[in-house]
């Protein structure tokens, strides 16, 4: 479930030419789950009809302070003690400034003055603009601002066809924005790292030992580990996935490359969600190995035991995650890695069957607690199951 579920969203549009993306915002706020209301400056109701918003949020829209059948209706004070997060898209370089200086000349602005919600501000706009030390200033002012946030804007090409930073983030970048920015804070300032993918072992340049894991699971936890307010690095063995907005990634290839990069963290949490390959040439050729019609029987040695070995290091993380995929026997074998490799938990899943651990988009999986208690979860779509995982984490059981 997101953590927009159920929450009050206060969007306030600016007069600029990104205004009709908010139209998508709404959309993609409501199928989040969340309750929109829509407040838009003077000059946004010049690129957009309020209608527009009006029948996408289903709550009339509040353009004007000094319209007295809106104060009627719900007071600007309301307004801006109903919202639990403001979220100002596009905003353009005027609101920035009125923002920073803090005046209350509109109807948005007053209520940014008057609200004690977050406030996530997205500016997009043309790339001097942006570039432009006034604006600088401003963002480094409101950045500094408690509950308060800017989501810099995307590089591309933009409505005046210069190519460069201005371009107003997708809306799924906004809403994990969004998520990050109501977190509750039990993982704020917590580095949690969390490993991905599959590594690969390679004989020669062109052959190697691997398995299906898509990095799926990991990638969608280390999403949802930053929209919960970690900052989030992700240690991804090849996959095709883009990197997950806001975590920083490191590509490795290897088992070995894996424990090198997981070793060099100093986590708070250790998600350990990679398919590490267990098992590495002896040998590897330098050259690509001719064919030959003769049985090959390369010889294979353990690859590090990257959880047993951290379990024993001082450098530890307080809380540790592994991931058992497992054919049969699925809980025993889960509770005697769990044990084995002295971990704080362990989610444990099937290989097999349509929410299998390898590729798949949905997973049904069984959370296991060291001491005992466990709980299953699913079948839900990856994304949830994450962030079912990291609320496990997060909760009191394990900080
Ligand atoms: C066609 C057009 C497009 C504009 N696009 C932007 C924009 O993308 N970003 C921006 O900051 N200002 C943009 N502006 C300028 C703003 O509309 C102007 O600064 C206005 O005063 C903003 O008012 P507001 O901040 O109250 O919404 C644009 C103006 C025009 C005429």
């Amino acid at each position: 479930m997101s953590r927009l579920d159920g929450r009050r969203v206060l969007l306030g549009v600016g007069g600029g030419i990104a205004a009709y993306k908010a139209a998508e915002l709404v959309r993609a706020l409501r199928r989040a789950g969340a309750e929109v209301r829509v407040v838009m400056t003077a000059s946004a109701e010049e690129f957009v009809q309020p209608l527009t918003f009006q029948a996408l949020s289903g709550h009339r829209v509040g353009t004007d302070l000094f319209d007295p059948s809106f104060e009627e209706d719900i007071g600007h004070i309301e307004l801006a003690r109903w919202a639990e997060l403001v979220l100002v898209a596009p905003c353009t370089a005027n609101l920035l400034a009125r923002a920073r200086a803090g005046m209350a000349d509109d109807l948005l602005t007053t209520i940014l003055l008057a609200t004690t919600a977050p406030v996530l501000f997205c500016p997009a706009m043309n790339t001097q603009m942006w570039k432009h030390p006034a604006v600088q200033e401003n963002i480094v002012v409101l950045e500094r601002r408690p509950r308060s946030l800017v989501l810099h804007p995307d590089e591309g090409e933009l409505a005046c066809r210069e190519t460069g930073p201005g371009r107003l983030p997708d809306p799924d970048v906004v809403l994990a924005t969004a998520e990050r920015a109501l977190a509750g804070g039990q993982l704020r300032g917590k580095h949690v790292v969390v490993t991905a993918g599959p590594t690969r072992e390679f004989f020669d340049p062109v052959r190697f030992l691997s398995n299906p894991s898509s990095g799926k699971m990991g990638y969608s936890l280390a999403a949802a580990a930053w929209s919960a307010g970690a900052d989030v690095t992700l240690v991804s063995g090849p996959t095709s996935l883009p990197a997950p907005w806001g975590c920083r990634v490191v590509r490795v290839v290897s088992a070995s490359d894996m424990r090198d990069a997981v070793l060099a963290e100093r986590a708070d949490v250790l998600i350990m969600a990679a398919a590490v390959a267990d098992y590495t040439p002896v040998e590897r050729s330098e050259h690509k190995r001719k064919k030959s019609d003769a049985p090959w029987d390369p010889a294979l040695t353990r690859t590090p035991d990257i959880l047993s070995e951290l379990a024993q290091s001082p450098r530890r993380a307080p809380v540790v995650i592994g991931f058992a995929a497992e054919t049969d026997d699925i809980i025993g074998n889960a509770v005697r890695k769990l044990e084995s490799k002295r971990l704080d938990g362990i989610v444990a899943n099937s290989v097999y069957g349509p929410t299998g651990a390898f590729g798949s988009d949905a997973s049904t999986v069984t959370l296991i607690r060291r001491g005992g208690h466990r709980h299953e979860f699913g079948p839900h779509p990856k994304r949830e199951v994450a962030e079912h995982i990291i609320e496990w984490v997060a909760s009191s059981d394990f900080q």
